[in-house]
């Protein structure tokens, strides 16, 4: 579909996911391990359409609050395709998990008891395998002070404790971080996690969890391996460390979406080189938080060549509120169309209503069709909040 007609009927910014991306991802995860279990991690876009279509496939969700577990719920996923995480899981959330047949992942040794209490039956363990995994220090999970998860000894406790409580211990998690480039650090967490079992006395695991991180090319000069690289290298190495039968689970995000999506902006200023979008940090915040960088192109004047470096503000009140700080674009004028590519995980996800400002819609795009998944906000929505307006 084109640009223009997409931005005239739903207006912008808007996220316009590709169907066939979305299924081409979630299929290269399916065919690295047949018998793995997928789940999709949805923190990177809670979207009901988007988790049935992925449900539709077969794999599951990883959810981590309410929220998250509510719409893979409205989304028809089975309990025992959720995934249930998180460092500091309410009573209430624990219950939740219980109650809709979630695999909980234990984070913390204090976490035993109130699963049990709560009702949970199944739980992985999380290790923290002391890992530094290079990418932002923001999206780092997995080293020695991580408030996720538990050093090895804590691991091997926890396990021991679990059991005596009389939860099933179903197996271990690890998840070193997010947007890696590389498969090198995640095998050596396999290996600890491989380890971490091996320890456990008179206990052997069904499950392997390794977790996501698999990294989105956002950049022309970005370089991060195909799905079926990184993730069949991991699954491979577990494979051949662990070779009594054991279950995998998956749990890519950004993987799955980041590509998938784009956001349209209409162009309004125009100060030199400097462009400003009809959004900004409100519905895009990773610049801001990881130092994220993009591409974009003028979608309305695709076949016109670029004839000058520009940088692409939002329309915040913040200097920092840059989208993209140089990008080489025609000259740019009001009213053109930006399309900035491979923005589908961890942005509407991330969004804000900074300055009032509604959300954006989302679409979902296949054989020239739009469907609507997340309509635009109103500033009616907005205002409801405040009790003698709404
Ligand atoms: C436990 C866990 N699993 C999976 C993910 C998904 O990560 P990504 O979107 O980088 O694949 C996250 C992201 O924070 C996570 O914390």
């Amino acid at each position: 579909m084109r640009a223009a007609a997409l931005a005239s009927e739903f207006g912008t910014p808007l996220v316009v996911y590709c169907r066939n991306t979305v299924l081409a991802r979630a299929r290269a995860y399916a065919r690295v391990d047949p018998d793995a279990l997928v789940v999709y991690g949805t923190k990177a876009f809670p979207n009901v359409a988007l988790l049935r279509l992925l449900a539709a496939e077969g794999l599951g969700a990883d959810v981590s609050t309410l929220g998250e577990l509510e719409f893979a719920r409205r989304a028809g996923v089975a309990g025992e395709r959720l995934v249930f995480h998180g460092n500091n899981k309410s009573d209430t959330e624990l219950r939740s998990a219980a109650a809709a047949g979630a695999l909980v992942v234990l984070d913390a040794l204090e976490e035993v008891e109130r699963a049990r209490a709560a009702g949970v039956r199944s739980v992985l363990v999380r290790l923290t395998p002391g890992i530094e995994a290079e990418t932002h220090r923001a999206i780092r999970t997995a080293h020695a002070e991580s408030k996720f998860g538990l050093p090895p000894d804590d691991a091997i406790a926890a396990v021991a404790n679990a059991r005596a409580a009389g939860l099933d211990v179903a197996g271990l998690h690890v998840h070193i971080g997010s947007q890696l480039s590389r498969a090198d650090e995640s095998v050596v967490a396999v290996e600890r996690m491989v380890d971490v079992a091996r320890r456990c006395p008179g206990w052997e695991p069904r499950v392997f969890n390794i977790g996501g991180g698999l990294g989105v090319r956002h950049t022309l000069d970005e370089r991060v391996p195909e799905v079926e690289e990184f993730a069949g290298e991991l699954v491979q190495h577990v494979r051949a460390r662990w070779p009594q039968p054991v279950r995998l689970i998956l749990e890519p995000g950004r993987s799955l979406i980041g590509q998938a999506g784009l956001t349209l902006y209409e162009l309004g200023a125009v100060k030199g080189t400097t462009a400003a979008v009809d959004g900004g940090m409100s519905d895009n915040p990773r610049p801001q938080l990881y130092g994220a960088r993009y591409e974009a192109l003028l979608a309305n004047r695709a076949d016109e060549a670029a004839t000058a470096t520009y940088r692409i503000a939002g329309k915040h009140c913040e200097s920092g509120d840059v989208l993209i700080e140089s990008v080489q674009l025609p000259a740019p004028l009001r009213g053109d169309l930006l399309a900035v590519p491979a923005t589908g995980g961890y942005t509407l996800s991330m969004a804000s209503n900074y300055n009032g400002v509604p959300r954006p819609a989302a679409v979902l795009v296949a054989d020239g069709r739009a469907e609507l998944i997340r309509r635009r906000e109103t500033v009616d929505d907005l205002l409801r909040f405040d009790p003698d307006q709404g």
